[in-house]
């Protein structure tokens, strides 16, 4: 299959970002501007609170919408958590899993990690599941080793069939924030890599499989990325605060 028949996708990650007043006219130009969109779906994952007003102002939209964390669990005395059947009442499609600020900042483990897909699939939404490697660790060498280990826990839980209902993220934890973004071969070869590994197990799920790459992506620089045969979209951090900017990362990935 050419990239060209795979689904791409632009999510915006506004991390602990926001107000319900500076969100309004953000909202508002995504959903005005991404209907001309035709090749690409976009989507914007924003901190829970705001869930209600990203539905509200979204649903007569193309723009989807999701959260950037959720429990494993069902439901419980678990003060604090939020379920997937609670992001599934707010008509959440996407829940990005395993962010690396999650792994690093927050002690999420690879099973985890898995464990928080596998839930979010069991409630019919979307998983977006990030991979990447440190700085110290592609020094080394082992970027590989790395996102195979952590893709690899993921597998173990929900199988080449659950990546067929999930989409992927590659993100260098060296590239996000920093401005130092991966070259597109650089990302490409883990995207190529992360890719032949699904396609090892299940030829059409890797095929298919929709891989974003994220880590200060910019207007200015998507369309290198986008160009590359197994980069299927971006997950934007910085750049999905500013309207201008997210929306030119999603033209660049609508060929
Ligand atoms: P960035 O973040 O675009 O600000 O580098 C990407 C991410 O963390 O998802």
């Amino acid at each position: 299959m050419s990239s060209s028949m795979r689904r791409r996708l632009v999510a915006g990650n506004w991390k602990m970002y926001g107000s319900v007043v500076r969100n309004q006219p953000l909202l508002e130009g995504m959903a005005a501007q991404a209907g001309s969109l035709r090749e690409v779906d976009c989507a914007v994952c924003v901190p829970f609170p705001y869930l209600s007003q990203a539905r509200a102002q979204l649903k007569d939209s193309v723009v989807g919408w999701g959260a950037q964390n959720v429990s494993e669990r069902a439901e419980g005395a678990f003060t604090g958590e939020v379920s997937v059947s609670m992001l599934a009442d707010f008509g959440c499609r996407y829940v990005i899993v395993g962010h690396s600020e999650r792994r690093s900042l927050f002690g999420e483990s690879d099973e985890l990690v898995a464990a928080k897909a596998e839930a979010v699939l069991q409630n019919g939404l979307t998983p977006i599941v990030c991979f990447g490697e440190s700085l110290d660790e592609r020094e080394k060498n082992v970027t590989e080793a790395v996102v195979s280990r952590q893709l690899d826990a993921v597998i173990s839980r929900i199988g080449a069939a659950g990546l067929g209902n999930s989409v992927v993220a590659y993100e260098p934890v060296w590239a996000i924030g920093t401005g130092k973004m991966a070259t597109p071969q650089q990302a490409q070869a883990v995207h190529a890599f992360l890719r032949n590994k699904v396609a090892a197990l299940d030829a059409g799920v890797g095929e298919q499989l929709t891989i974003l790459y994220g880590g200060s992506v910019k207007g200015a620089n998507a369309a290198g990325l986008f160009a590359m045969n197994d980069i299927d979209g971006g997950l934007i951090g910085g750049a999905s605060l500013d309207l201008a900017e997210f929306m030119a990362i999603c033209e660049a990935a609508d060929r």
